[in-house]
C-alpha cells in the first residue's frame, strides 16, 4: 500500500553544526527554526515483495549513486525497526530548488520517515517521528513539529528530538529567500559536520550556544524582532566564520550573498525590521514581520546577483495525506 506524506523545510534562526555522534547525528548543540509554509516536500512510499532493491524517483528523476544510497541507509533503519525484508519505491517532489542551502534534506526526511514508519505499520508519535527523522538528517527533526520548533540538544538518542515552541501563528514572521544561485551546492552538510571540530572557533559557538538559544527562544515567545534580529545574524555569522576556518575550508558565499546582507543592514538602520541568515549555501533567508515581507520582497529581487526570491510564512508540521 502506497503512503503520501507532506513536510515543510525550516529556515534554522539557531544553527546546528556538528554531531558529538555522526551515525546517531547527534548534535555538538540545540537549535531553533522556523517551518517555511509556503514550500513543501512530498513524499510517497510504497514496499513491494517485488523489488529486490529501493528504487528512489526524485523529482520525475530515478536515483543512482550517493542519493539512492542515503535514502536507502535510512530505509534500513525503519526496516530493523520493523524486522521487515521489504524492499521499496520511494517518489519524492520538492516545489522548491533542490540542494540549494534551502534545506531540501530537512524536509526530505521529515516527509520520508512519516510516510515509510507508516507504511510499515508504525503509528510513531511526534516525537519518536523526530528522532527518526533526525537519523536521515539531523535538520530533519525540526520539520516534524508544527510552527517554531526547537531541537533539543539531549543526552542520547532518545531525547534528541525537536518539540513546537509555539504554534505557527503565534507570531506572522515572513522569510524573504533570495535565491543567489539554485544548483546544486559544492559541498553537502554532512561533509560540513565531520570537519566543523577542526574549525578553532567552533568550541567557542558551541559553548555560548545555550545564551543564544535562551535569547532567540525568549525573542519568538515575546514576538520581540529588536532581540531576534541581532541573534540570529550573530549566530549565522559564527556558522560561516567555522565553515570558512575548517580543513577543508568551506565558502558558501558569492557576491550577490554579501549584496543583500549589506542591504539588510542598510533597511534596518532606516527602520525596516529585518534580519540575514544564511545556510550551507549561497541564498539569504530575510527574515521580517509579514507586514513587511512586500516592500522586502520587491528591494531582494532589484539587486544584482538575486536570482529569484521565494517567501514563505510560517508552516505546521508534516503530515500523512492518505495511504
Ligand atoms: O540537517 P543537515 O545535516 O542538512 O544540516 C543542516 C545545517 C544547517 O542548515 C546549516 C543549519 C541548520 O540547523 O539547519
Amino acid at each position: 500500500m502506497k503512503f503520501v506524506a507532506i513536510a515543510h523545510p525550516n529556515i534554522a534562526f539557531i544553527k546546528y553544526w556538528g554531531n558529538r555522534d555522526d551515525k546517531l547525528r547527534l548534535p555538538a548543540n540545540g537549535s531553533i527554526s522556523m517551518n517555511l509554509g509556503a514550500l513543501a516536500t512530498r513524499t510517497s512510499v510504497t514496499f513491494d515483495p517485488q523489488l529486490d532493491e529501493d528504487v528512489f524517483i526524485l523529482n520525475g528523476i530515478q536515483q543512482t549513486g550517493d542519493s539512492l544510497v542515503r535514502v536507502s541507509r535510512f530505509l534500513d533503519i525503519v526496516r530493523e525497526l520493523a524486522n521487515s525484508p521489504l524492499f521499496a519505491k520511494i517518489e519524492s517532489i520538492n516545489d522548491f530548488p533542490t540542494g540549494a542551502g534551502i534545506a531540501s534534506s530537512a524536509s526530505a526526511f521529515a516527509a520520508l520517515a512519516m510516510a515509510a514508519s507508516s507504511a510499515l505499520g508504525f503509528d510513531l508519535d511526534e516525537g519518536a517521528l523526530s528522532r527518526l527523522a533526525r537519523r536521515g538528517s539531523g535538520s530533519a527533526c525540526r520539520s516534524i513539529p508544527s510552527g517554531y520548533t526547537e531541537w533539543q540538544i539531549g543526552a542520547s538518542d532518545l531525547d534528541s528530538y525537536a518539540i513546537t515552541l509555539a504554534d505557527p501563528d503565534h507570531w506572522a514572521l515572513t522569510d524573504c529567500i533570495a535565491v543567489i544561485h539554485s544548483g546544486e551546492k559544492e559541498a553537502g552538510s554532512s561533509e560540513g559536520h565531520r570537519i566543523a571540530a577542526t574549525s578553532p572557533i567552533q568550541a567557542a559557538r558551541v559553548a555560548d550556544a545555550p545564551r543564544r538559544l535562551d535569547d532567540c527562544r525568549q525573542a519568538i515567545l515575546t514576538k520581540d524582532f529588536e532581540r531576534l534580529a541581532p541573534v540570529i545574524e550573530q549566530d549565522s555569522n559564527l556558522l560561516h566564520a567555522v565553515m570558512m576556518t575548517s580543513n577543508p575550508a568551506l565558502h558558501y558565499w558569492r557576491g550577490g550573498t554579501v549584496e543583500v546582507m549589506n542591504a539588510v543592514r542598510t533597511w534596518r538602520k532606516q527602520g525596516i525590521p529585518c534580519a540575514f541568515t544564511i545556510d550551507a549555501g549561497p541564498n539569504v533567508h530575510v527574515i521580517c514581520p509579514t507586514a513587511d515581507a512586500t516592500r522586502l520582497e520587491s528591494r531582494l529581487r532589484e539587486i544584482p546577483g538575486v536570482e529569484s526570491v521565494l517567501v514563505s510564512g510560517v508552516g505546521g508540521g508534516a503530515a500523512l495525506l492518505s495511504d
